[in-house]
This record gives structure tokens, C-alpha cells and sequence, in this order.
């Protein structure tokens, strides 16, 4: 299909509610070819909502997606055909081999069995040919899931949390390969995550979402730069009940206490600027501490700021 437009995913102010719930609330963006993007947010942000649209799967409630200048509804059999994609969960079917379950796959793309040995030797499957799915760990399981959305060729992989649950070899061999695709294929990617390494080690672009909307969205080092630019004084007080006002400080713009652990974070502009003042302020009081860390703000940092909120937190 001939492209006019050099954007392989468009989406235009895509609106997806269930009853009072907005999941996905006005979100446009785009995504390029060979671009990796990374859907970044915590539990119930709108992520597998968004991703499952732009998948055929839900249907938005208004708004538009294009993939490849193509509508789902009007070019279904195109884009089934274009895209490769792998669920939040996937269930094979117990009592098929991984090769089995990869001709399977195969014969609905009229795929030959080359491509599915590719594939095997792709996703590091050689020595679990044989074996039942149901027998297979969580890795092994996810790498199949990426074989089967990889067996048609796809040019657009949308993949929903694919190393969510893995162990850190198991992730980084999921990364392997998906690295080793942009290089090769110039596949262009959508995926959603949890793990902010995973976001910037992966992915050109990341966008964050929180309760079905964008907070933030670009490079890594432009979502912390700017405004968002900052560093951070960490620390555990000896007295957690203590809590002197910090907020004379120089450079001061936010300061989170951690409840449960005590912890207290300064979010500063500069750390030269701020950690002198700090240490004759707390030596005034007489206020002590366990441990002091000096640090740059990171992707998680931001986030918190921006939504009170860790990724990790259920709504
Ligand atoms: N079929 C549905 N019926 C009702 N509410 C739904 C449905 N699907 C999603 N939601 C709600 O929409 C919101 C977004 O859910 P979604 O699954 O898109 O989030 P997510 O970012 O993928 O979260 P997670 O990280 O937990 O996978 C949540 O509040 C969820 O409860
Ligand atoms: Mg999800």
C-alpha cells in the first residue's frame, strides 16, 4: 500500500471510556518507521487500552488510528497482515510443542516451516522445540510469544508488557532480540512497560501516561531536561516523627516524605547550590541522619512528581 506519510502509527485524539472510567482520554501521538516507542505508566494508566485500539482489538469511542495510512475499518485483512502483536497474557495451548504452536501460527500467515526454524533460532528456542508449552518458564514462555507475533514479518510490533514478571537475564534476552529487530528489519515498535530501564534502554521515544492521559513525552534526556531538569538529596533521619520545614532551602522545589520508610526526598535544582545550606540547617537543629545520598533526577523521580505516585502503586 503506498504510504503518504511517514508516520506508520497516527493516532488522533483516540477516546476510550468504560462506564465512568476514562482509560484512554484524548491521546494523539505518532510513531515513525524503525522508531521504538515506550508506553511507560502504572497499573490502570489506559496502556493495554491504547495498545489493544491501535491492535483492531477495542474500537475507540471517537478519535483516529491509522496504521500505515490504513483503517482498521477498511483494511482489516492489510493490517492483520502488517502487524505483529502479543498480549498482557498469553495462553497456548497445553499439549502442543513450541514448534507445533509455531506451525500453527505459521500456516494462518501461509508461512513455510523455514521460517518458523528463523524464529527459533530467533528467540534462543532451539533446545525447547520438543517441548509442551505448558511446561515451559515464564522466559521461555514470553520469547514464544514474541516468536509468534515476529512469524509474519510484521513492519509494526506492538507488544503489552513483554518482559512484565521475568527474572533481569530474561529480560535482557527480550531485549536482545528486539534490538537486534530495529538493526535488521527496521521494525517500528509500540510496547508498554513498567520498568523505566526498559523504556530508556529500548525505546527511541518514551510517553508517559497516567489515568488514560499523556503527562510527558519524548527522549529520555528531554523528558529530564528543561523544567523537568533536576537533582535530588535523599535521606533517612535518625527520628522518623522529626519533620523540620525544609522548604527555606535554596533551590527548592519539592520535598516528598515517605511514611512507611521515613525516607525524605528534596528535589533541588543543583546539589552545590542546596547541600551546604542543608547540612548547617540540619546541625542547627540538632536533626541527624541515618544515610545521605546526592543523586541526578531520574525518569522515576519525575514521575512521582508529576503524579504523587510510584509505577508501581495499583490505583
Ligand atoms: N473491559 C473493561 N471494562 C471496564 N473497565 C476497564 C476495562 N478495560 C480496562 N478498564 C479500566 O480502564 C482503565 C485502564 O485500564 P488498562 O488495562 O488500559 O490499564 P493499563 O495501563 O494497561 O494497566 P496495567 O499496567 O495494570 O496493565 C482501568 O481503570 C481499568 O480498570
Ligand atoms: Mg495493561
Amino acid at each position: 500500500m503506498k504510504q503518504a506519510s511517514e508516520n506508520i502509527v497516527e493516532i488522533k485524539n483516540v477516546s476510550k471510556s468504560f462506564k465512568n472510567v476514562h482509560a484512554v482520554n484524548d491521546i494523539s501521538l505518532t510513531v515513525k518507521k524503525g522508531e521504538y516507542l515506550a508506553l511507560l505508566g502504572p497499573n490502570g494508566a489506559g496502556k493495554t487500552t491504547l495498545v489493544e485500539m491501535i491492535e483492531g482489538l477495542q474500537h475507540p469511542d471517537s478519535g483516529e488510528i491509522l496504521l500505515l495510512n490504513s483503517h482498521w475499518g477498511r483494511h482489516k485483512d492489510f493490517l492483520h497482515r502488517a502487524i505483529g502483536i502479543s498480549l498482557q497474557e498469553t495462553r497456548f495451548i497445553d499439549k502442543l510443542t513450541v514448534k507445533e504452536t509455531l506451525m500453527l501460527f505459521a500456516s494462518f500467515y501461509s508461512e513455510s516451516s523455514k521460517r518458523v526454524d528463523e524464529i527459533v533460532e530467533l528467540t534462543g528456542l532451539q533446545e525447547k522445540t520438543r517441548s509442551y508449552t505448558v511446561n515451559l518458564s515464564g522466559g521461555q514462555r514470553q520469547r514464544l510469544a514474541l516468536g509468534i507475533a515476529l512469524i509474519n514479518k510484521p513492519g509494526i510490533l506492538l507488544l503489552d508488557e513483554p518482559t512484565t514478571g521475568l527474572d533481569p537475564a530474561s529480560r535482557r534476552e527480550i531485549w536482545r532480540i528486539l534490538l537486534d529487530l530495529k538493526e535488521r528489519e527496521k521494525t517500528t515498535m509500540i510496547l508498554t512497560t513498567h520498568y523505566m530501564e526498559e523504556a530508556s534502554y529500548l525505546c527511541d521515544k518514551i510517553v508517559i501516561m497516567h489515568k488514560g492521559r499523556i503527562l510527558a513525552r519524548g527522549k529520555l534526556h528531554e523528558l529530564l531536561s528543561g523544567n523537568n531538569s533536576g537533582e535530588i538529596i535523599e535521606f533517612f533521619p535518625d527520628n522518623p516523627e522529626q519533620k523540620p520545614d525544609f522548604s527555606c532551602l535554596p533551590g527548592i522545589r519539592n520535598i516528598e516524605w515517605d511514611e512507611q520508610s521515613g525516607k525524605c526526598k528534596l528535589i533541588i535544582n543543583e546539589i552545590v547550590e542546596t547541600l551546604p545550606v542543608f547540612m548547617k540547617h540540619t546541625h542547627a537543629l540538632g536533626y541527624t541522619l541515618k544515610s545521605l545520598e546526592c543523586r541526578k533526577m531520574t525518569l522515576e523521580d519525575l514521575f512521582v512528581e508529576m503524579t504523587g505516585r510510584t509505577f508501581s502503586e495499583n490505583e
